[in-house]
């Protein structure tokens, strides 16, 4: 199939209650999805945190392609295309560090380019391009910034594709989901702390992002880290003190009702809300004097909504997913059709008790690491998900739990914690990118 010719072949793999398989196994439709989803769609690049100082960079690869993030010599976050303009190499090849002065220079000839706007600043042996044509080439303009930069409270989105919608039209109401992170901090302000947990795991990006939207499989998946969390407890004499991790681990044995009850919220171009009600992180222990700085910064009602709003997930389509309490985010690089990498990075909230921060490290080490009680159960699973779907059983794979035909009338739509609207919406998404989107701008 020449999916890329065909954007109605590609649409007609949604249907409103299934998504066939070759959506998960199709190296094609990979590739296509690099050019027509993440490329056309705002994707989360990485905090301001992680560039405190002018001339720090980081690099990432998005939608298949090197980008350079950086904080110019003014003070401003910029992102480019990590790309020599003379001959193509990757101009930095770490993941992060730093750049003195005010260019950055390729380690192969020398191209040397300006780290506020990208212009070509020097280039050895300039009298042998005289009267040549290089001032008009795509060479001699320099480093190509990203057709689309956003930085939105510190967090840090691009576009690649000069096509597409702005960023706030794309993201609408699902930014108060950032608004939550940051409003925990009375200052305002958040700190990536802590490194990064990468996960390589051999399965579709999808899969992995459907999952976060999953609230149904706690109860079967991680049954057995409950017990073994329930096990120790037992063993804890009632003075004891309890370490963090049962405050974490023990909500994952909830039953469906919980979960059913938590609320769910779906929100145009594939974004959502898990736990619009309550969630397996609302029982964390209170903090009284953190709670008073809380409302003296924010008022009495903006504070009261903050504490009391812990969603399971709040997912930014396609590659963001954050949680309020604890303050962690998940950061979806699909690396092939069979393969993503997941990265889990935790915020320092400032101004705040460390409990906070405790909180995050303890939740990425024990839910989100390789070394989790919690992810290996999950991983297994989405890699058998990934082989299992090869099966001819079948080609389509059932989405019909709590299936409403209305459902397509109401792009924004509150619902029950368990409807699996949540990930209906995530494919109408793509199919709207990898369909429509494929004969231009959305
Ligand atoms: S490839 Fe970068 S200077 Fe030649
Ligand atoms: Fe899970």
């Amino acid at each position: 199939m020449n999916f890329a010719a065909d954007p109605d072949a590609v649409s007609s793999l949604v249907r409103h209650d299934q998504v066939h398989k070759d959506v998960y196994l199709s190296a094609e439709l990979f590739a296509l999805e690099q050019r027509a989803l993440f490329a056309k769609t705002w994707n989360y690049l990485g905090h301001a945190s992680q560039v405190p100082e002018r001339g720090d960079f980081f690099t990432l690869d998005l939608a298949g392609e090197p980008i350079l993030v950086l904080r110019d010599p003014a003070g401003q976050v910029r992102a480019f295309h990590n790309r020599c303009a003379h001959k193509g190499t990757r101009l930095l090849t770490a993941e992060s560090g730093r750049i003195s002065g005010p260019v950055v220079r390729c380690p192969y000839h020398a191209w040397s380019y300006r780290l506020d706007g990208g212009e070509l600043a020097a280039f050895p042996l300039k009298e042998g391009y005289e009267h040549t044509r290089l001032g008009e080439s795509e060479a001699g303009r320099g480093l190509a910034p990203l057709a689309g930069f956003h930085v939105y409270r510190d967090f840090i989105f691009g576009r690649i594709s000069p096509q597409g919608v702005g960023f706030e039209e794309y993201f609408g109401e699902i930014l108060e989901g950032i608004d939550l992170m940051v409003d925990r901090s009375p200052s305002g302000r958040l700190r990536i702390e802590g490194g990064v947990l990468r996960n390589t795991i051999n399965c579709n990006w999808k899969l992995y992002l459907e999952n976060i939207n999953d609230s149904v499989h706690p109860v079967s998946t991680h049954a057995s880290a409950v017990r073994a969390a329930q096990s120790v407890l037992k063993g804890l004499s009632a003075d004891a003190p309890k370490p963090l991790a049962f405050e974490q681990i023990l909500p994952f044995g909830q039953k469906y009702d919980f979960f059913e009850q938590s609320g769910g919220k779906v929100f145009p171009n594939g974004h959502s809300i898990t736990g619009t009600r309550f969630s397996i992180h609302s029982g964390y222990g209170a903090m009284p004097g953190y709670e008073a700085a809380l409302k003296a910064a924010r008022g009495e009602d903006r504070a009261r909504q903050i504490l009391e709003r812990s969603p399971q997930n709040t997912v930014l389509y396609p590659s963001l997913a954050l949680k309020g309490s604890p303050q962690t985010i998940r950061v979806i690089r699909p690396v092939a059709v069979d393969r993503t990498v997941i990265e889990a990075w935790n915020f320092r909230t400032l101004d705040a008790p460390e409990l906070l921060f405790d909180r995050a490290l303890t939740y990425s080490r024990l839910v989100f690491s390789p070394m989790s009680v919690v992810a290996h159960d999950d991983i297994h699973l989405f890699e058998a998900q990934q082989s299992g779907l090869r099966s001819q059983a079948a080609d389509w794979v059932s989405l019909h739990r709590e299936h409403d035909a209305r459902e397509l009338e109401e792009p924004t739509r509150e619902t029950s914690g368990t409807n699996e609207l949540l990930i209906r919406n995530q494919h109408r998404a793509w199919a709207l990118y990898m369909g429509a989107g494929q004969r231009g701008p959305a």
